[in-house]
Order: C-alpha cells, then sequence, then structure tokens
C-alpha cells in the first residue's frame, strides 16, 4: 500500500443555488466525522465566497473548475489564478474534458493554465483522458501521454510535487459506466510510469485521482488499487450523503 493521503473531491459543473450549497455544505459537515481522507469541493464561479465563508470552520478545501491563463487584464469573462486564490481557493481544475471538448481548450492552453495556477500559489488538478472512439482505437496511453507532456514541457516534473492528476475517462463521465478497477489502475500505473521516468520521487508522491461514475457501490474497489489515490465526483458530489460514503471509502 502506498503512504499517499487520499483525497476526494467534487466537482460540482455547472450547479448549485445559494441554498442548495447551503445545505449541502451542513449535510457534508454533519458527516466528516467519520472521514479520514481529505476533501475538497469545487462549486461554480459565483459561488466560491459563499463556499469560503461556509467552509471556513471545516476542514474540506475549496477548488475551482478553471482559469485563465492569463495575467490580469482585457479578458472579458475569464477569470485570474489570484482571483482565486483571494477568494480562499486551495486547489484548481485544469483540463477537465468538458473543457477541452465543449469549449476547445487544447493541450497547450491546459498547460498555460497549470502554469498560471502555480504562479498563483494554487495546486493544480491536471485533468486527462481518451474518449471512447480513442480507447477502442487501443489509444488510451498515446492519448493520456500527450496531455501530460503537454504539461510537462512547460512546467517539468518538478512541478507536479505540488498538483494532482485526474485520470478521468471521457465515456465513463456521467454516463453511469465506470472503468474497471482493472483498466483505471493500468492507467494510473501508465501515467505515475511516465512521471517516474522524468523523476521517480515526484511519480512516488503525486496524487492520481479517478474521476468517472463514481459513486458508493463502486469507490471501494478503485481506491483499493495501487496507483489510485482518490476520486474526482461529479453527480455523487451533490448529494450528501453519496459524497459521504465515498469519501469513507478513501479512509
Ligand atoms: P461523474 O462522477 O458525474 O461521472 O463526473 C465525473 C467528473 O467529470 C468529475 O470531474
Amino acid at each position: 500500500m502506498s503512504t499517499r493521503r487520499k483525497l476526494v473531491a467534487g466537482n460540482w459543473k455547472m450547479n448549485g443555488s445559494l441554498v442548495a450549497n447551503e445545505a449541502l455544505v451542513a449535510g457534508l459537515v454533519a458527516g466528516l466525522g467519520e472521514v479520514a481522507c481529505d476533501v475538497m469541493v469545487c462549486p461554480p464561479f459565483p459561488y466560491l465566497a459563499q463556499l469560503r465563508s461556509l467552509l471556513a470552520a471545516t476542514p474540506i478545501g475549496l477548488g475551482a473548475q478553471t482559469l485563465s491563463e492569463h495575467p490580469v487584464g482585457a479578458f472579458t469573462g475569464e477569470v485570474e489564478a489570484g482571483m482565486l486564490r483571494e477568494l480562499g481557493c486551495r486547489y484548481v481544475l485544469v483540463g477537465h474534458s468538458e473543457r477541452r471538448s465543449l469549449f476547445g481548450e487544447t493541450d497547450a492552453a491546459v498547460a498555460a493554465k497549470f502554469v498560471a495556477a502555480q504562479g498563483a500559489g494554487l495546486v493544480p488538478v491536471l485533468c486527462v483522458g481518451e474518449t471512447l472512439a480513442e480507447r477502442e482505437a487501443g489509444l488510451t496511453e498515446q492519448v493520456v501521454s500527450r496531455q501530460l507532456q503537454a504539461v510537462l514541457d512547460l512546467a517539468g516534473f518538478a512541478a507536479f510535487t505540488s498538483a494532482l492528476v485526474a485520470y478521468e475517462p471521457v465515456w465513463a463521465i456521467g454516463t453511469g459506466r465506470t472503468a474497471s478497477p482493472q483498466q483505471a489502475q493500468a492507467v494510473h500505473a501508465h501515467i505515475r510510469g511516465l512521471l517516474a521516468a522524468g523523476n521517480e520521487a515526484v511519480a512516488a508522491g503525486v496524487s492520481i485521482l479517478y474521476g468517472g461514475s463514481v459513486k458508493p457501490q463502486n469507490a471501494l474497489e478503485l481506491f483499493g488499487q495501487e496507483d489510485i489515490d482518490g476520486g474526482l465526483i461529479g453527480g455523487a458530489s451533490l448529494v450528501a450523503d453519496d459524497f459521504l460514503a465515498i469519501c469513507r471509502a478513501a479512509n
């Protein structure tokens, strides 16, 4: 067993309201006593200030779902890394597959966001993963390698001492179709191997989360794999009891 501390992260995607967020956090806090892993949530931008205050007296960390790769300036609609830091964020997702596929984020843009996040003292969670077509064409490792390499080229191996990776097969996101623990473990081991080729200590220490239809029923087996250090949870993170059950599976 690895000594890496497990982390379970909730990606709320474009969900929430002032009232719903308050109820969800109250539910989470009520059940945190039985949770031993690190926990964080990523609400939509408009709720960061609310979550900062709701989470202030709790061990739950705060993250954002994306950020701009640009410094402050004339970038209408964008959010700069330092602003997220000021609002209490410790983490930020970069390169989520929905950002890549729906909003055209390239590997290069994702790498630039990763660097911008670290520049402001945020811990980036680099999301990688293949589509169904890519998996069926036998390209899974190639795709994940390419996505990771773009960041390594810009940020270097040592950058992963203060970053996380999330493997999220696109075909498993929101589909109810999860990767088997063996499928996920194989890709996680591949990712760790890529990092080990440049820096073994960094590879051994980096947390690699799995995301894609993680539920209370499948979390235990997934989190039991050697190279799976926790989860990035979408749908199930919006239901306090489900999210807590997933967190307990990481204990
Ligand atoms: P689901 O858990 O809803 O499949 O979403 C996974 C995800 O994309 C988390 O970032």
